[in-house]
């Protein structure tokens, strides 16, 4: 079996959990610390500030910029549920606009036509570890006043022009879930150049306290731990060999997929690094290729199967948005593995196999 998602855990995470372990320390401590410090330093940022997970690292970053009330906050609908969910944590209203077809990622001009005079904030997606189209956004962010939340959950390490995604944001989260291009077992992180924003964000994740058991604004327990953060201090180091493997694999893939009837490979934009946290075809037959995947023991994943706004959970928000790129990308979609556990082998295995679907096999 090839799964679709494989965290690396090697030695030096073992004995970096072992002495925290061994140290009686186990809680948010100096190992936070000096993971954060590593982590700012990695994406060019001057602040990090660990959390839990991905979805409380985007709960806090979005109070830390201000968002609130009343405020409106343009968002994508293909993605994974927190990155709307944060924004109504906030008691915000997510405003969706639609995606591009080719990147997946939110469309540009799409931002634009959403813009009203409640709009606070601008949160946007890198899918599957591409870049978004970071100039064009940064212009709309300026030009209207609107602060930049870069959801930035799968693309650890990716970069638009040689700048590290992390660093656009007035803030930017990072999840360390399992499947992502690296892991701390639960664990999230905000990044920003902004002090403000950062003292913010420390006090929400610790019950709005800087100082113990002086409560100054209403915050939450979002720490991180110090096994969790001992992990990704190792994982952190490892990261770019990481990303290198999942690049090489897509590009394999691609070479070997290319041309294959009623299957689009993705499309990586040139001014971008790409670090293909999922590496996303278009089929028009996705159940067949399924059912061929399935039988061979290869792994897939449909990322995703609905859009945000037609989740019940919106739908009972009276959401009633027609959006059709996101609609359409939800029919279409499949990923196949390029974790970087995948080796050469398990490539041409995955090329015959899917070949084998297109001819009918
Ligand atoms: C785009 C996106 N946003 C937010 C999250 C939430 O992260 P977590 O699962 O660590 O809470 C994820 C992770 O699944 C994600 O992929």
């Amino acid at each position: 079996m090839i799964p679709i998602a494989s965290p690396i855990i090697g030695e030096e995470e073992k004995r970096a959990v072992i002495r925290v372990l061994d140290s009686g320390r186990l809680a948010q401590g100096e190992v936070v610390k000096e993971f954060e410090e590593d982590f700012a330093g990695y994406t060019g940022t001057r602040y990090a500030v660990a959390t839990n997970n991905g979805t409380t690292a985007l709960h806090t970053a979005l109070l830390a910029v201000g968002v609130g009330e009343g405020d409106e906050v343009i968002t994508t609908p293909f993605t994974f549920i927190a990155t709307a969910n944060s924004i109504l944590y906030c008691s915000a209203r997510p405003v969706f606009a639609d995606i591009d077809f080719e990147t997946f990622n939110i469309d540009t001009e799409e931002i634009k036509e959403k813009i009203t005079k409640k709009t606070k904030a601008i949160h946007i997606v890198h899918l599957y570890g591409q870049p978004c189209d970071m100039g064009a956004i940064m212009e709309i962010c300026e030009d209207y006043r609107l602060k930049l939340i870069e959801d930035a959950c799968q693309a650890h390490g990716a970069e638009y022009r040689g700048r590290k995604v992390g660093s656009f944001g007035d803030a930017a989260c990072f999840s360390f879930y399992p499947t992502k291009n690296m892991t701390t077992g639960e664990g999230g992180m905000i990044t920003t150049s902004n002090r403000e924003v950062a003292k913010r964000a420390r006090f929400l994740r610790s019950h709005g306290s800087g100082v113990r058991y002086n409560h100054e604004i209403l915050g939450y327990n979002y720490r991180m731990t110090d096994i969790a953060a001992a992990i990704g201090i190792e994982q952190l180091k490892k990261l770019d060999a990481f990303n290198k493997k999942r690049i090489e694999n897509a590009r394999k893939l691609t070479a070997g997929l290319k041309d294959t009837g009623g299957l689009v490979t993705p499309c990586q934009l040139k001014e971008v690094k790409h670090v293909y946290h999922q590496y996303t075809v278009r089929v028009d037959d996705r159940e067949g290729l399924i059912r061929r995947l399935e039988e061979r023991g290869i792994g897939y994943g449909i990322h995703y199967p609905k859009p945000v706004h037609r989740q019940a959970v919106y739908q009972n928000l009276g959401y009633s948005d027609s959006l059709p790129e996101a609609e359409k990308a939800c029919e279409d979609v499949l990923s196949l593995p390029v974790h970087p556990g995948v080796g050469e082998e398990d490539i041409e295995y995955i090329i015959s196999t899917v070949k084998g679907w297109e001819i009918g096999g």
